[in-house]
């Protein structure tokens, strides 16, 4: 379900800026070089800044000590010189946009199989392995190239390769990237254990002008929604939280509030494992997310008057490798 925009790749990086900085701790630097004159692309913004939030995640993982890390965009031309070096790109026109780190880097076994979905060297628990698959399918979408450079202890950087648009419609702006503001400031309680989602979250929906309500698990939920329940006018939350699961505090919080939404956000190993206590109208936003998504579905069902019966969960597709893409392969 790509949506394809002409894009300038340097407007997008200088919106997610601030985003990413939350996303990285203090002992990591982060730097933006932005190429200078940088040719537009056909590609989807929200899947973009996906791209970027999963690299920003990974490099931060890699860099447990601190370290620092630097996203680049530079146009490139793919020509016989420079295929020597690229050889699997394609020769013509490109933005570039690099991601690198100076964390352990990777093994050669490793780097191999990176693209694989659910390959991850993460703790049970700590990854899903999904998020360079999803990088993988979206840049083959967009008709783009990855190429990885990786050593054991030399750090990491991935070279994402988009094709240049000769198409001359004017770029997004950076405010049509937030076409989905919330135009009466509703206020949000987000319910969601992991600190890094929670931060990321709050902050995608503040910049959308939602007024937000944080709780670390549902036990917390119950707690504000108890002090300042009538404010409230929709939960979004995770589906497996400790001391409560998001099924029972929506629906503990329904009762207590009948008019509330309810936008449930999902893990993917919960869907390996079916949704069991959902309701049947449940919205989801399968994580990781990307503002746009978010804000999106957000809109959705905040402008839904009743819920529809037999209404099918929502589960946008954001990241899953198409059918008849080849085969991840680490270059
Ligand atoms: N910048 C990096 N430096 C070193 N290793 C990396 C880097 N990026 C990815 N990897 C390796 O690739 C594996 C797969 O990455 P991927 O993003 O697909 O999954 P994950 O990060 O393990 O899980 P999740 O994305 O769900 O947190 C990682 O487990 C790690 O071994
Ligand atoms: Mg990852």
């Amino acid at each position: 379900m790509l949506q394809p925009k002409v894009l300038d790749l340097n407007d997008l990086i200088m919106e997610d800026t601030r985003l990413l900085k939350r996303l990285l701790r203090e002992d990591i630097e982060f730097n933006v070089i932005l190429g200078e004159s940088l040719g537009r692309v056909l590609a989807d913004p929200g899947q973009i800044e996906q791209v970027l939030l999963n690299l920003t995640v990974n490099a931060a993982d890699a860099m447990p000590a601190g370290g620092t890390l630097m996203i680049e965009t530079h146009n490139v031309e793919v020509d016989k010189k420079y295929s020597r070096i690229r050889p699997f790109v394609t020769p013509g026109q490109y933005v570039m946009l690099a991601v690198t780190d100076n964390g352990t880097g990777m093994t050669a076994e490793t780097k191999a199989r990176i693209f694989e979905p659910f390959f991850t060297t993460k703790e049970p628990g700590k990854g899903t392995g999904l998020g360079l698959a999803t990088v993988y399918g979206i840049v083959n979408q967009s008709s783009g190239y990855i190429h990885v450079d990786s050593a054991l202890g030399a750090g990491t950087r991935f070279e994402i390769y988009l094709p240049l648009t000769q198409q001359a419609a004017p770029a997004v702006s950076p405010s049509a990237l937030h076409a989905a503001q919330s135009p009466h400031g509703e206020t949000v309680l987000l319910a969601e254990d992991e600190e890094a989602v929670r931060t990321l979250t709050c902050e995608f929906l503040q910049s959308a002008g939602y007024n937000v309500l944080t709780a670390a698990d549902g036990v917390e939920a119950l707690e504000v929604a108890q002090r300042l329940g009538s404010s409230i006018q929709l939960l979004l939350t995770d589906v497996v939280m400790p001391r409560m699961r998001g099924p029972e505090l929506a629906e503990r919080l329904r009762s207590l509030l009948p008019n509330l939404k309810v936008v449930f956000i999902s893990g993917y190993s919960e869907e390996l494992h079916g949704s069991a206590g959902l309701p049947p109208d449940a919205t989801f936003v399968q994580k990781p997310f990307s503002r746009e998504v978010l804000l999106q579905q957000l809109r959705d069902v905040l402008a839904a008057k009743v819920p529809k019966p037999n209404h099918q969960p929502k589960r946008p597709s954001t990241f899953f490798l198409s059918p008849d893409s080849p085969a991840p392969r680490a270059n």
